[in-house]
């Protein structure tokens, strides 16, 4: 469970990002390098044959983008998340069939990527409340298949 500490730690440091750079990084770490096989996911995207082609596709930055705005969201309403990703974890589960584990790999890469934004400054403190974070999103976005 987060503290009141641990959301608005959470929520200061993420007020500090730039959601695009961010969200590039983090989806194309996970998508070109990381864990390749997700990019299936993204082949509609156009080309993403190589690592590097991946990290500067504008629809992946976009798509990056897009994600960690629905965290931005998801972070204002952390006491009643399941709901309100409920219309977004249908669309992953039910239409999209991403498995759920890929929501624990993203978290994982998200908190790295965010560990390399900041370096000294992501404390371990601050890294366990983005851990904590990352796994209630993952969460509420496999509800859909529990
Ligand atoms: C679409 C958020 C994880 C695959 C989307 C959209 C959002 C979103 C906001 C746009 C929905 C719309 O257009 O209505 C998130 C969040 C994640 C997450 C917050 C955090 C864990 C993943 C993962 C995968 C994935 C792990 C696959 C490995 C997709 C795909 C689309 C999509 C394929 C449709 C892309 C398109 O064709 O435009 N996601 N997502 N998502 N997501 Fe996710």
């Amino acid at each position: 469970h987060l503290t009141f500490e641990e959301k608005a730690t959470v929520i200061a440091l993420w007020s500090k990002i730039r959601l695009d750079e961010v969200g590039a990084e983090t989806l194309g770490r996970q998508a070109a390098v990381v864990y390749p096989w997700t990019k299936r996911f993204f082949e509609h995207f156009g080309d993403l044959s190589s690592a590097d082609a991946v990290m500067r596709h504008p629809r992946v930055k976009a798509h990056g983008k897009k994600v960690l705005d629905a965290f931005s969201e998801g972070l204002k309403h952390l006491d009643y998340i399941k709901d309100f990703f409920d219309a977004l974890s249908k669309l992953h589960c039910e239409r999209l069939h991403v498995n759920p584990e890929n929501f624990k790999l993203l978290g994982d890469i998200l908190v790295i990527t965010l560990a390399r934004y900041f370096g000294r400054e992501f404390t371990p403190k601050l890294q366990a409340a983005c851990q904590k974070v990352v796994a209630v999103v993952a969460n509420a976005l496999a509800h859909r298949y529990h």
